[in-house]
């Protein structure tokens, strides 16, 4: 418990529709606090290295081509239990089993297209966030 960081990305289908300013409202009405964020078009090799912990799985491929299909929103989120938090603001990987008024739920389109990422530990969420961000880059 504490006060915690953790990593997000607002995926390609949610930039895409416009939908940057709605999401971040679900953040920070969930308690979360932006203390990091820029919109990037991320690179083959930085999709591929980030999820290279699914590179033996069947959609690798796809996954990959479609995080770079346009931009993104890279995130560092801050606030109490951060980690959880923000995985219960998401909702299930599959929007088809995501609960009401997640963000899954409201906006993801499919399995791929689901609008965000977030970290699923505190390590993970360590790495993914020295990843894309500077320690000076992020200002609480
Ligand atoms: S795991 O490791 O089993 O828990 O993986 P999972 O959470 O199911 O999914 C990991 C990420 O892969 C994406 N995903 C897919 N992309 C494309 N096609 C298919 N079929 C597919 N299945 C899962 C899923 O959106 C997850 O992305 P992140 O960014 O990690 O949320």
């Amino acid at each position: 418990m504490g006060i915690e960081r953790t990593f997000s990305i607002i995926k390609p289908d949610a930039t895409r529709r416009n939908l940057t300013g709605k999401i971040n409202a679900m953040f920070e009405d969930g308690g979360l606090r932006i203390v990091a964020q820029k919109r990037i078009r991320m690179t083959r090799e930085q999709a591929e290295t980030f999820y290279g912990v699914h590179k033996e799985r069947a959609f690798f491929n796809d996954l990959v081509e479609f995080m770079t299909s346009g931009p993104v929103v890279v995130q560092v989120l801050e606030g109490e239990n951060a980690i959880l938090r923000n995985r219960e603001i998401m909702g299930a990987t599959n929007p088809a089993n995501a609960d009401e008024g997640t963000v899954r739920a409201t906006y993801g389109e499919s399995v791929e297209a689901n609008s965000v990422h977030g970290s699923d530990a505190p390590e993970t969420a360590a790495e993914e966030i020295a990843f894309f961000f500077a320690g000076s880059e992020i200002t609480g």
